[in-house]
């Protein structure tokens, strides 16, 4: 597939994503139309960006909307060599990216909702959802994509009459009045710096922010499987495996992947 005739084209010289940046002033999903392109490995690191969303789509088949204009809606196509492929550490790429965008743009620090979202001040300002599929390529098998959702400018007001008390915005949580361009310029950079630092020195950097942006290590929690859940302490965090060290004794070793909720009982 070819991709459709944006409506604006953005390039940045950055070293890897967003040397093409496809705006869209409204699309049925970026993340749709990014596995739809993800045939293709030459385009590797497109960015398609959308003003407005009329399918945008969460995790578990949620529906994710967003007044237009109001938020970045963007969706990242890549075909990541076989260690940087599994969805738990390209989750954690974009989250820290996005907390070191919101930092960038209103200085207030963000902190990660395992697995995937970004709160302020305890609102979910941002989701992410991260798709993979093959692509009969044998030199790159598997694409994947990531989909950011960011709060630019919603009010606190319009959070209530949607019904989204725990929801939040660049704007509600940091009064100051943002264009979701701009945001999404500081975005690009920061996944293009993230992503090369993941390829080119290792997930040390990424891993140690997203541990610390967690802030659950060393603290009690429950750790939820599909069948189970394990109390106890986080002795380890890492993308390799957790570790909880269970009232019993007893030290569970999750892999990232298997564990749909952590969270602190603290
Ligand atoms: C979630 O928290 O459930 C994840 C939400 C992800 C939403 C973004 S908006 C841009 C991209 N396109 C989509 O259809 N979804 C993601």
């Amino acid at each position: 597939m070819t991709i459709p005739e944006p409506d604006s084209t953005w390039r940045f010289e950055t070293m890897h994503l967003g040397r093409r940046v496809c705006v869209y002033r409204q699309l049925d999903s970026t993340n749709s139309l990014a596995l739809s392109l993800a045939e293709n490995p030459a385009h590797d690191g497109l960015v398609l960006l959308a003003q407005s969303q009329t399918s945008g789509r969460g995790q578990y088949g949620r529906v994710w909307q967003a007044p237009p204009r109001s938020s970045v809606l963007l969706s990242v196509l890549l075909f990541p060599p076989p260690d940087l492929r599994r969805p738990a550490l390209m989750t954690a790429w974009a989250a820290v990216s996005v907390c070191e965008t919101i930092f960038e743009s209103v200085e207030i620090p963000a902190s990660i909702k395992w697995p995937n979202d970004v709160l302020v001040d305890g609102k979910k300002i941002c989701g992410i959802l991260i798709e993979q599929r093959t692509t009969g390529d044998a030199a790159f098998p598997l694409a994947t994509v990531a989909g950011i959702g960011l709060n630019v400018a919603q009010t606190a007001a319009m959070f209530a009459e949607a019904g989204l008390p725990l929801a939040g915005s660049l704007a509600s949580v940091g009064g100051k009045a943002l264009r979701s361009d701009d945001v999404a310029r500081t975005l690009i950079r920061r996944l293009d710096k993230n992503y090369c630092l993941l390829q080119n020195n290792g997930v040390g950097a990424v891993e140690s922010a997203w541990q610390d942006r967690l802030g659950l290590l060393g603290k009690d929690v429950i750790a939820e499987e599909v069948n189970q859940a394990h109390v106890g302490r986080l002795v380890e965090l890492a993308f390799s495996g957790l570790a909880v060290e269970t009232t019993e004794g007893r030290r569970v070793r999750l892999m990232p992947e298997s564990v749909r909720q952590l969270r602190s009982i603290t």
